[in-house]
Order: C-alpha cells, then structure tokens, then sequence
C-alpha cells in the first residue's frame, strides 16, 4: 500500500538488519521471541510462560531519545510482534558482554552466585542490563522493582538482588556508551522508513498519524487496535486478520497540565503515566507502582488499559474516582464522556467501530480533596488484582463531607462505585465511628463472585477492609 513498507529495519548485533515479510518466511503476528528463537546466534532468550509472567524472554529495546542518546528498555519479547522493532535496536543476552569481559552485570551474577539452573538468568541479565543503564547505585526498592518481572526458581533472589546494587555503580558506562553514537547513526538511517504496512494472513500497519490510522479502519473495518499489545497478544494467539498498530503516533503520548485539567495521551505508557503523577496525583502512581512488571509497564499503554475494560483494572478505579473523562476521535470528530459511562459491561465499552480512544482528562482538584488508593492480589508484585480500590472524598464547611466517590475493581462484572455508602458519607465528619458505620454498608452493597481468585464472602470482607485501611493509613494516621 502507498506509503507503507513490507519491510521493516531494526539494529540488532550492531548493525542494521532488514526483514521483508513479501518473502513469506515471517508472519507480522510472529512474536520477537520466537524470531529470536528461529535464529541460529540469538537462542539465548528463553520462553517460560509465554504470556508476561516469567520474564525469562525478556530482552532490551533501545531507541532515540531527543537526537543523541538512546533510552533503554527492559520488555518482554514474548508480547511483542516482530514488526514492533521498525526503527529500534534490539539488545539480546548475546550482545551485552563486551569482546573481551563480561559486562558488569554478569560478572556480578557471576561473584554473586546469583545463577543455579541458568533458564532464568538470561532474563534476569537483561533486566539487569536496562537497571544498569538507567540508575546509577539504584535503591534497593529500584533494583526489586527492575527485577519484579524476572521469576527464578532456584536461586533465591537476595543473591541475585545482591548483583544488581554490586553491578549498577559506573554511571552506566559499558562498551554501548562506547558505541552509542555509531547505533544512533544508524537509527537517524532508519526514522524516516515508511512505516510498516504488511498485507497477508495476518496484515499489520502503523500508521503514524491519527488520520492515517483512521482512514485504515475505514478501509478494513474489522481491523484490531493495538498500542502495547500486552492483553492482544496472548488473546490473539494465531493470526488475527488485521492489526493496526497505534504506537508509532506522537499525537498519542502526549502529557500536558493547566489549572484546570491534567491530560495524558492515550499512547503513554504506564511507566510514563507513573512517571508524570508521582508529583500530581499520588493516588494514581501508588497503584501503578504494582501493576504487572516493570516489563509489562514499559509496553502497556493507558488507552489499552481503558478499553479493554477488565473488571480488575488497576487504573479504572482511580479513573472513576478522579472524574476523569476520556476523549474520543473519529472521521466525525471529537466527543468526550466520562471514564465511568464509558465502560460499558464485562469487557465492553461505549467506544464505536470507526473511534480511536486519544487521551484521558482529569481535573485538577483543590486542597479540600482527598484521594486514595489501593490493590490487594494474592502476591504483591506481577499479580491481578483480588479486589483494588481509589477513593475520593471533598470536604465541604465544618470538616463535612461534601462529595465521597468510593470506586472498586473485583466486585462486580466492571470497575463499580459503592453508590450507597458515598451517599451514607455524605455531610458525615471522617471519624471512626462514620467510617465503621459506612463499613458496614460497604459490606452488604455488593454481591461478589466467587473464582479462583478469592470467594464471594472474603471479596466483601477485603472491600470493607480496604475503606477500614483507607481511614487508618491515610485519613487518621494516629489511630
Ligand atoms: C503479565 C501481565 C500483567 C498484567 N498486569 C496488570 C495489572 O497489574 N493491572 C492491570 O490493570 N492490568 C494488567 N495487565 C493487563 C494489560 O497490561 C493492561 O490492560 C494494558 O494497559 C493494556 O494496554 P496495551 O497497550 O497493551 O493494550 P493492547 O493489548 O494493545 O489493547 C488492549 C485493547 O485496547 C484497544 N485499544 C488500545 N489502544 C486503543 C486506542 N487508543 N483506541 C481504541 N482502542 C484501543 C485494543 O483494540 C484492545 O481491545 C497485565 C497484562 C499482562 C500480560
Ligand atoms: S515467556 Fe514468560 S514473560 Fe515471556
Ligand atoms: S536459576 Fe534456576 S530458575 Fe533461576
């Protein structure tokens, strides 16, 4: 098609490599772990789960950031379609000792005796790496979160933690700071490819505007979205028909803030949504902290969250409880609606065929808000949520309650607020006694369901003890 390319560039092993999908060896819904796999230099990736669980796939991904320098992140290749690498340099186990030394990371693995089996170790190296790149002496809270998505089995993880803050203390210099003008080079040779647009079994395209994604679901209408790909990727496991891939468009990633409003692109990460609100909204980068791995942060996208409207979401109840609203585009134009009328049912949202999801628009609030939040999962890290909650209360004259948004994932088919207890809140003083009254109605207000998860009658018991929390963590510190 005019304007697209059946063939995608990447740099991998230093140098620039080219796949044309017109040649039928590789589909565009081939996963980077299973390419990696097919090649005869690069088996060093492994696969464990297959799904974001395990981390033993994970390899790095560096690109341009700004005109001289590269960003390096860690991902996990068994979510990622080949295609995904257009423009990018793809850093595998096999690249990061140097021709003479191991690089830092490893020697670390190495004096720490951080490896037994080994299957998970290639992964770990490469969490490692992008840790080593992107903190120098990091906490220990970095260096676990770097390493929350690498599961190991054998070796227990203090030695293996014990490597990382060994390892990251050189600024992260390393034989790719050496080289890293040459890899820039080479990617300024490949930004301005046409974007990858791939017509067979499976067809591909990212586009890189709003209108050209737009006009392709005009076209083939019963094409799929995808941004991160992190839900699609294993839904879709086979040859989905027709991808269009929305994360080669800049208009998507956008993060701004005025007085009134902050408004995130729906293209941003989950990583970046962090990032931008661990100043602004601490009720949103607390819950986020926990959401999947650092992997799956770094692929994930808020739009992708949003529309798929998983009833466990991390981000919809502190989306329901900020107000926020989503806006929408079409050939039509733009409409925006509420986050919470937006969600439709189990799964399903209100967003229509010919629509893209372009960004989401939370008020900015006065000093008389309180926001909170929180996820319980049967593990801390890399886990679903059981049941997970944000919360907001206004606070009128005379320390009243004026407005009380109680919004919980878990409950019910959707994200659902607890509509009789924030009326119950209301024009009450937050004291013991009102939280311990509304606790009770919190308890009785939803029918859960029962799964593998947690049952019916414990869902009840953690949604009251999350209101419960909320008071003692945050509301009453003293108690
Ligand atoms: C291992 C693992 C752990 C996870 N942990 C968590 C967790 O802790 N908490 C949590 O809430 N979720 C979690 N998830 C779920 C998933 O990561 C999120 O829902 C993610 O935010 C989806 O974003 P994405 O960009 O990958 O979406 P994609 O998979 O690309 O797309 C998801 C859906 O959104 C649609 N879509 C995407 N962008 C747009 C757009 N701009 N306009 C219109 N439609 C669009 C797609 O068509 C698709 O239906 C996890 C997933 C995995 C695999
Ligand atoms: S194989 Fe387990 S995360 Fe990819
Ligand atoms: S060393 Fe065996 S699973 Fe990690």
């Amino acid at each position: 098609m005019t304007g697209y390319s059946h063939k995608i560039r990447f740099v991998l092993d230093g140098k620039i490599l080219e796949v044309d999908f017109n040649d039928g060896r590789y589909s565009p819904a081939l996963t980077v772990l299973n390419y990696l796999r097919s090649l005869p230099n690069h088996r060093g990736v492994k696969e464990g789960c297959g799904v974001g669980d395990c981390g033993a796939c994970t390899v790095v991904l560096g690109e341009l950031a700004g005109d001289d320098s590269i960003s390096y992140k860690a991902v996990n290749s068994c979510l990622l379609y080949l295609p995904m690498l257009q423009g990018k340099q793809l850093i595998t186990v096999e690249n990061v000792a140097g021709e003479h030394e191991l690089h830092p990371v490893q020697q670390a693995m190495l004096e720490e005796n951080a490896s037994q089996c080994g299957y998970c170790t290639p992964g770990i190296v490469m969490s490692m790496f992008a840790l080593y790149k992107n903190h120098h002496q990091p906490s220990l809270k970095a260096a676990s979160d770097a390493l929350t998505g690498n599961l190991c089995r054998c070796t227990g993880y203090q030695p293996i933690l014990d490597a990382a803050m060994k390892a990251c203390t050189n600024n992260g210099i390393d034989h790719f700071s050496a080289s890293e003008a040459d890899t820039v080079q080479l990617l300024k040779q490949i930004r301005s490819d046409d974007p990858p647009g791939i017509e067979g079994v499976t067809s591909y395209f990212r586009p890189s505007s709003l209108e050209a994604a737009l006009d392709l679901k005009t076209r083939f209408q019963n094409a799929i979205f995808i941004d991160g790909a992190t839900d699609i990727a294993f839904q879709l496991a086979g040859q989905p028909e027709y991808l269009i891939d929305l994360s080669g468009i800049s208009d998507l990633k956008t993060f701004s803030k005025d007085e009134q409003y902050l408004y995130f692109g729906a293209g941003l990460t989950i990583e970046e949504v962090r990032a931008h609100t661990e100043d602004h909204l601490p009720a949103i980068s607390k819950i986020l902290e926990v959401f999947g791995s650092l992997q799956i942060r770094n692929r994930a996208t808020l739009g992708g969250n949003i529309c798929s409207a998983s009833p466990i979401s991390d981000v919809l109840p502190v989306l329901f409880s900020s107000e926020a609203t989503v806006e929408l585009l079409s050939k039509k134009g733009k409409r925006e609606l509420a986050v919470e009328k937006f969600i439709k049912s189990y799964r399903e949202t209100r967003i229509n065929p010919d629509e893209i999801l372009t960004g989401v628009r939370i008020p900015v609030r006065g000093e008389n808000t309180i926001s909170w939040s929180s996820k319980v999962s049967n593990r801390q890290d890399l886990d679903i949520a059981t049941v997970n909650a944000g919360f907001r209360f206004i606070m009128g004259q005379d320390e009243l309650v004026s407005q009380a948004i109680l919004a919980f994932g878990g409950l019910a088919a959707t994200t659902k607020r607890a509509i009789k207890t924030e009326n119950f809140l209301v024009n009450k003083k937050l004291d013991e006694k009102t939280i311990r009254q509304a606790s009770e109605i919190l308890y009785h207000e939803f029918e859960p369901i029962s799964d593998v998860r947690s049952d019916s009658a414990s869902r009840r018991i953690l949604a009251r003890n999350l209101l419960l929390k909320c008071y003692i963590e945050y509301l009453n510190p003293n108690f």
